[in-house]
């Protein structure tokens, strides 16, 4: 008979791990996962407890079939937009679904075309800090590289670089700062009454007002770049009104936040697996100088690079940058005979949904082919960029950024690394930790 209760994992294990669960929680999901099954209870406390799932039918049954009964947690809803606003992100309701409409069509494939040569321009500034033949870091250079392709597609027009320095400092700082108020709960008040973060809301005030000086910038100059500013300025709602300044500048702070660290964490595990692969890497190479020598358009150029999309939707599924999606159900609600109580906290482990031995065979091989003919966003158990409504709304920039940066490091250099693991570091996203390569001149 079907079993009609979540296998629970008490508290004192969770106690008993808690030093090993702060530094990096996966190998205890996982743990709990190989001892129960596909979903589990984690109590934290008396009261307190969290569903986790990897299973990827109950994934899309929340996140798609009947999303409309669960909404993101409170770390998504209330912790984050305390620095950068209610919006895309972080808004629910009527406000999320007003926003998504009227932001949606930017994104478009067509209007993102207009995007591809700035994005590109800012790939060849920035990896120009690439220095070849040492062992560098890379995390940092294409940190710096995914915050000004979000930065330049929004801004084309020359901006002063101290702006874009400023905001890039602030977003990451408040992000810094969310991690700890996360990881370390029991230092709430000592945040609050110690003044982090309010100098963290401070910061973010002063991210506004930049970006304020920005927008009355292109405003008062009539300049129409065709950026995604100029998409924003000009979209309307429904009833013809245009987004009120405030929203917008949440928007703008939401876009930096979203769209940066969750890319070059992917770009920065997709070149580690091409340093452990280089047969996969000749191939990318090979792809790149036939499609360069035989498109003339930068989105010619991506669509040519198919083999290179597979080696990143690879490099996602192993190394997803959000490898955990959250969600709280608003009513009961019952899955697969099991029932999910009122307000009950659910997290979906993508990371390992990613790697779930009866979705994948050998899960832990980096097998680029497995996405061939189209089959990566249409897996079943692949959920890089989440399902359902929210899903990401940069997805295919993201996509097109990443294309274009992995040939353009991959056309000047060879790249090498030493015969260590790739290490992670698990925060709000999955970050490479000491992503240590060599950049050999071709
Ligand atoms: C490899 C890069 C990226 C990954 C892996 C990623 C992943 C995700 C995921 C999983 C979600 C859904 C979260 C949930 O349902 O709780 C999401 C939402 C979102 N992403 Fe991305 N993202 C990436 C890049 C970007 C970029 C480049 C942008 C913008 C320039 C962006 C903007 C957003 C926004 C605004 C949302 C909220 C959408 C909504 O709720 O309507 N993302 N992303």
């Amino acid at each position: 008979m079907k079993e009609n209760v979540i296998p629970t994992v008490p508290f004192f294990k969770f106690l008993a791990n808690a030093n090993k669960i702060v530094k990096n929680p996966l190998p205890f999901h996982h743990k709990n996962f190989e001892e129960k099954g596909d979903t589990f209870r984690l109590k934290l406390g008396a009261k307190n407890s969290v569903i986790f799932s990897r299973n990827p039918e109950f994934a899309r049954y929340t996140l798609q079939k009947n999303q409309r009964n669960y909404t993101k947690s409170k770390i998504q809803t209330k912790d984050l937009s305390k620095y950068v606003g209610k919006g895309l992100l972080t808004a629910e309701g009527e406000l999320w679904k007003k926003q998504r409409r009227l932001i949606q069509p930017a994104f478009h494939k067509k209007q993102l075309e207009q995007l591809l040569d700035t994005v590109l321009e800012v790939i060849r500034e920035e990896i120009v800090h690439i220095v070849p033949n040492a062992s560098i870091d890379i995390f940092s250079i294409l940190n710096d590289l995914a915050f000004q392709a979000v930065a330049k597609a929004l801004f084309k027009s020359e901006i002063d670089a101290s702006f874009i320095n400023r905001l890039q400092h602030i977003t990451e700082a408040a992000q810094q700062m969310l991690v700890k108020e996360l990881r370390q709960p029991f230092k709430a008040l000592y945040f609050k009454y110690g003044g982090a973060i309010k100098k963290h809301i401070n910061l973010t005030v002063e991210a506004r007002e930049i970006l304020k000086k920005l927008v009355d910038q292109r405003r008062e100059s009539g300049d129409r770049p065709g950026d995604l500013l100029d998409m924003l300025l000009d979209a309307r709602y429904e009833d013809g009104t245009a987004m009120e300044e405030s929203q917008l500048l949440d928007e703008i702070l939401i876009l930096f936040v979203a769209g940066h660290e969750t890319t070059s964490n992917a770009l920065t595990f997709t070149l580690q697996l091409l340093a452990k692969h280089p047969d996969i890497q000749e191939k990318v190479y090979k792809e790149y100088a036939f499609a360069k020598a035989n498109t003339t358009s930068s989105l010619d150029f991506i669509k040519s690079c198919e083999y290179t999309k597979l080696v990143i939707e690879e490099s996602m599924r192993l190394y997803p940058p959000a490898y955990f999606i959250d969600r709280v159900n608003l009513e009961e609600d019952m899955f697969d005979g099991v029932t999910i109580p009122k307000e009950s906290n659910l997290l979906f482990s993508v990371i390992e949904i990613h790697k779930h031995k009866d979705f994948w065979e050998d899960p832990e091989v980096f097998n680029p082919d497995r996405f061939a003919n189209n089959a990566g966003m249409k897996h079943k158990a692949y959920f890089p960029f989440g399902a359902g409504p929210r899903m990401c709304i940069g997805n295919n920039f993201a996509m097109y950024e990443m294309v274009l940066a992995i040939t353009e490091i991959v056309k000047h250099y060879k790249i090498k690394k030493k015969e260590t693991p790739i290490e992670i570091k698990p925060l709000i996203t999955l970050k490479p930790h000491k992503a240590i390569l060599e950049f050999i001149p071709r």
